[in-house]
């Protein structure tokens, strides 16, 4: 569970990356085979305002939800053993990316536009895409934050592969970095 300042452990594996790269599906995922917890920042905004993420940006405006992130992402670190995927505009903000190494290993989930706009054309819980040409504000967002989501420690283009096959390549990449290769429980749960 959460820890003190004093014992950060850096034991908590971040999922950073644009809407509809998976990081919901593949957190939940990934929790479930290394045995650790699951947690949305959004959630966590969510619950401490008492109000929905497209109701944040109708009534406070962006700004305002960027605030609030901030404050959600600065007590990551206070997490063990949490795989905790972050908000897509999470990296836009430099301050963050160095709050989410802080508290353990950052993983970009990346995908191409046309396969973003194919996941997500169905919801409406986003009010950035919620715009008459949303592929094209994709294509907006994403160049403008590229930069910042490869600042990442790996990337992964989930575009062509399975959640299963996302999840593999994240336990690949933990077996070579510390703390986690030094984790028993990795060899039993991975079954590829
Ligand atoms: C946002 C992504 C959303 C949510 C908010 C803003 C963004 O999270 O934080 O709508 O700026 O890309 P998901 O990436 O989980 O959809």
């Amino acid at each position: 569970m959460r820890k003190t300042e004093t014992k950060r452990s850096r034991n908590n594996i971040i999922l950073v990356g644009f809407m509809g790269t998976g990081k919901t599906v593949v957190g939940n995922a990934l929790a479930r085979r290394l045995g650790f917890n699951y947690i949305d920042t959004d959630d966590i905004i969510e619950k401490r305002a008492g109000k929905t993420i497209p109701e944040i940006f109708a009534e406070d405006g962006e700004a305002h939800f960027r605030q609030l992130e901030k404050k959600a992402i600065r007590s990551l670190s206070h997490y063990d053993k949490y795989v905790i995927a972050s908000g897509g505009g999470a990296v836009i903000f430099d301050e963050n990316i160095k709050q989410m190494k802080n508290a353990g290993v950052v993983i970009c989930l990346s995908a191409r536009p046309e396969v973003i706009y194919e996941r997500i054309k169905h919801n409406t819980y986003r009010p950035l895409l919620r715009v008459p040409d949303p592929l094209q504000r994709i294509k907006e967002l994403l160049a403008q934050r590229q930069a910042q989501y490869e600042k990442a420690d790996v990337v992964i283009d989930t575009s062509e592969l399975s959640v299963d096959e996302v999840v593999n390549s994240i336990i690949a990449e933990l077996k070579n970095r510390k703390p986690f290769n030094e984790l028993e429980l990795l060899d039993s749960h991975h079954s590829a």
